[in-house]
């Protein structure tokens, strides 16, 4: 199973559900792959925000390595899950796919939890602590997706 994490920037939230899912694949020894992606183009090769490294970092997690990359039309004949963040990355995503297979594929990350309920990951980019949070979140919502598919 393929699965791509997708934010606006790809340097704070899906570097996160990346680096989480990429743990709880190697911890149960998955034959899964997760990476990760933006919208939008402004952060391409730049490596997560020290901020979303620090935050792994105190869990254990490596995200030092990561490069950011924009989400393109193709991720979407690649991959079997496009988890993304917020409902304006899944307007994003959705637009771009161009059947219904395609737009099946995207899910609000937080639906996993509480389907129907369109919760935001928080973009915690301009804030000073909203890292733990989106951490806290992601972790829930990864245990989520590792109990749905593990079988
Ligand atoms: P992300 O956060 O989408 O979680 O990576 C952001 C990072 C950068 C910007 C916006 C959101 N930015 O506007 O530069």
């Amino acid at each position: 199973m393929r699965i791509l994490m997708v934010c606006l920037g790809n340097i704070c939230r899906s570097p996160l559900a990346e680096g989480i899912m990429q743990s709880k694949i190697d911890n149960n020894k998955l034959n899964w792959e997760v990476a990760s992606a933006g919208t939008g183009s402004y952060h391409v090769g730049n490596a997560p925000d020290p901020r979303s490294i620090q935050v792994a970092l105190e869990n254990n997690i490596d995200l030092s390595q990561q490069r950011a990359q924009q989400f393109k039309s193709s991720d979407f004949g690649y991959y079997d899950h496009i988890f993304v963040m917020d409902s304006s990355n899944f307007q994003n995503v959705s637009k771009l796919a161009t059947n219904n297979e395609d737009k099946e594929k995207v899910v609000l990350i937080m639906n996993m939890i509480e389907p129907q309920r369109n919760v935001n990951v928080p973009d915690p980019y301009w804030g000073e602590h909203g890292f733990e949070k989106v951490y806290e979140m992601l972790d829930e919502a990864t245990d989520e997706i590792l109990a749905r598919y593990k079988n």
